[in-house]
């Protein structure tokens, strides 16, 4: 580090943003100059962290500091998440506030507070298309109304997530309308062409994200005779990050946002922040370097910060965004392939794949921290190893349009209810929309009336559950799957929604539901208690740290999953049987007698029987 600029910080008074400036400084403006060899916007960026690390609240401080002391703080075996949609959940932010009690009766200690910054109704991609960054929706309340919800959650041991959607803003973002306006400072911060010459050469290169939706990734300004590039919706106009000026507003954005009381901070659609001809502008090199920026930025102003980076890609693009022990990235991302390769066993009830997909995630190290989910408010990408299921047979078209014809329930023995989203006539690719509940059997024996289809349905929602909290990392639920939401088909009546089938699993929470959660005569009691058990057990039971050892089992049943965990001298044994049929599991584990932690029976888990979409947690006797 210079020694001017070590003068500089050394005459602050606060030593700790010193200290942290110190330690971090030459990596930063390393990075920085590498992709803007701009130094004085570089002494802007380290001044303004300087005024947000001042301007951070002092509990705040303290709770950095307290995790930089205990850097492991998020791997505990009782981080839970759930996320929501403000308005759906409670109406709006004072709402939340008002409904902590029920997330804390959820066992959750994390809670995703779904897109809530300003938007235009009707253009707003579920609030992924942000019009102000420092503002709150105003039907869902202030930033004030904010602050004091993170303070209320702080107080009852909950960290709150956001979204950054840092690749785009709206249309209606006041840079967008500079830049419409022709003013060349702003259409800078965007890709403006005024021919489609340029737009054409990208989309030689550059796959779509919303084939049906929203075609192409480049829409024609007709007011201002431009094209500009939207990889999203039309009204999604992407930032361009080659421009510093970019850089340094979202990060002074970021940090406000972070001074706000969020814990976690999830980046939408990292992958997508840099664009560069004749490249598919995913996953370039460039965005790693800006990710590994926001977090030393992290790390000096708000250490408290988590990043969680929203991936959506194959194993082998995803786990690059941890970084690397020594320069770490993000530090939770999304379990995505794991996810869908669940479903296609809950179609299939061949284990073999997901088998496969959880001997790659738990080959990797044991740092990273993956989420782990069954849906959240995204559609469900068939997103699987058809390389494996190749050799077995399957091909990639014809199998995907089997798990579509599957969920949607039209085909042999599926109890799914559920629907496309952006069916492609021209690959023949089209990703699912639907409830947990629904994918499981519920919505339809509720509407059937079928007695012994809703216990089947039933026994798979808490089997998978059991499964995904068995999972190396932190699970995630989201509102509504807990009391067994089903899906909503009211937003076909909803002019803003209706193109939109990932409306059908974002219905409002249903709170007449949630009144029966202590009855276990209903549908969403046995759930809820069910899942209740599970959570309960997760946060006793040790080896539920994120970081413990975590392997799969032959079970040489095609349908029986077993996944083992171990931690400090405690081993664990999940067997999960994701067949309406009993099975027996031809396991060997000779080392003694197991207690079942559910039953409290003492069991050996040697050939071991298990009921159709049952599952075991067998802990290890002492
Ligand atoms: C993320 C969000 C998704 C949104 C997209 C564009 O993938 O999860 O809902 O449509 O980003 O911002």
């Amino acid at each position: 580090m210079k020694e001017e600029i070590k003068k500089e910080w050394a005459a602050d008074a606060d030593s700790v943003f010193q200290d942290r400036i110190t330690r971090h400084h030459d990596e930063l403006r390393w990075l920085y100059m590498e992709l803007y060899g701009n130094s004085s916007m570089f002494a802007e960026l380290c001044d303004r962290m300087r005024e947000y690390y001042l301007e951070r609240d002092k509990k705040l401080k303290d709770c950095d500091e307290e995790r930089e002391s205990d850097r492991e703080w998020y791997k505990r075996n009782d981080m839970l998440g759930m996320m929501f949609y403000i308005d759906n959940f409670a109406g709006n932010i004072k709402g939340v506030e008002s409904r902590l009690d029920y997330i804390e009766q959820c066992n959750v200690n994390y809670v995703h507070l779904m897109p809530f910054l300003d938007t235009t109704e009707g253009r707003s991609d579920g609030g992924y298309a942000v019009s102000d960054f420092r503002k709150v929706q105003e039907k869902l309340g202030t930033m004030e109304d904010l602050e004091s919800l993170t303070a209320a959650c702080h107080r009852k041991g909950i960290n709150v997530c956001m979204d950054f959607v840092m690749n785009h803003t709206s249309e209606d973002h006041e840079w967008a309308k500079k830049a419409r306006q022709g003013d060349g400072e702003y259409m800078s911060r965007y890709f403006f062409f005024d021919s489609y010459h340029e737009p054409a050469m990208y989309e030689r290169t550059v796959p779509q994200v919303f084939p049906t939706t929203a075609p192409g990734n480049f829409t024609w300004l007709e007011d201002a005779g431009h094209f500009v590039m939207t990889t999203f919706y039309p009204y999604q106009w992407d930032l361009n990050y080659r421009n510093p000026r970019v850089f340094n507003e979202m990060m002074y954005h970021f940090l406000y946002l972070a001074n706000r009381g969020i814990d976690i901070i999830r980046i939408d659609a990292v992958p997508y922040i840099w664009k560069e001809l004749n490249t598919s502008c995913r996953n370039l090199p460039q965005v790693h370097n800006i990710v590994r920026m926001m977090r030393i930025i992290s790390e000096i102003v708000c250490p408290g910060v988590l990043l969680l980076g929203e991936v959506v890609m194959e194993p082998e693009k995803v786990a690059p965004y941890f970084g690397t022990v020594k320069k770490p990235e993000c530090h939770m991302l999304y379990n995505v392939t794991t996810m869908a390769t669940t479903w296609h066993t809950v179609a299939t009830r061949d284990v073999k794949l997901l088998k496969r997909q959880l001997d790659i995630v738990n080959s990797l190290p044991k740092e990273y921290v993956f989420l782990n989910y069954l849906r959240c408010h995204d559609d469900i990408g068939w997103g699987l190893d058809y390389g494996i299921l190749m050799s077995d047979g399957i091909g990639e078209r014809s199998h995907k349009q089997y798990l579509n014809d599957y969920f949607q329930g039209c085909v042999g023995n599926s109890n799914s209810r559920g629907e496309l989203y952006n069916a492609d006539p021209v690959t023949g690719d089209a990703r699912f929309c639907g409830t947990t509940a629904s994918m499981c059997g519920v919505e339809k024996a509720g509407f059937e009336q079928d007695e012994a289809a809703m216990e089947q349905a039933v026994r798979l929602v808490l089997m998978l559950h059991a499964y995904m909290f068995m999972q190396s990392g932190i699970p995630v639920l989201y509102s509504g799957d807990e009391v067994g939401q089903v899906n909503d088909y009211t937003y076909k009546e909803n002019p803003n929604k209706v193109a939109d089938s990932r409306y059908l699993h974002r219905g409002p929470m249903n709170w007449d539901l949630a009144a029966n959660i202590q009855n276990t005569d209903t549908v969403e009691g046995r759930i809820f208690q069910g899942l209740n058990r599970l959570e309960r057990i997760r946060k006793t039971e040790k080896v539920f740290v994120s970081n413990a050892d975590t392997w799969t089992i032959e079970t040489w049943e095609q349908s029986v999953l077993c996944i083992g965990r171990y931690f400090d001298g405690e081993k664990i044994i999940g067997l999960f049987n994701f067949s309406e049929h009993d099975k027996t599991a031809w396991i060997n584990e000779t080392d003694g007698d197991y207690v079942e932690l559910i039953s409290g029976n003492t069991m050996r888990p040697i050939g071991v029987n298990i009921p159709a979409y049952g599952f075991y947690y067998m802990k290890k006797k002492k």
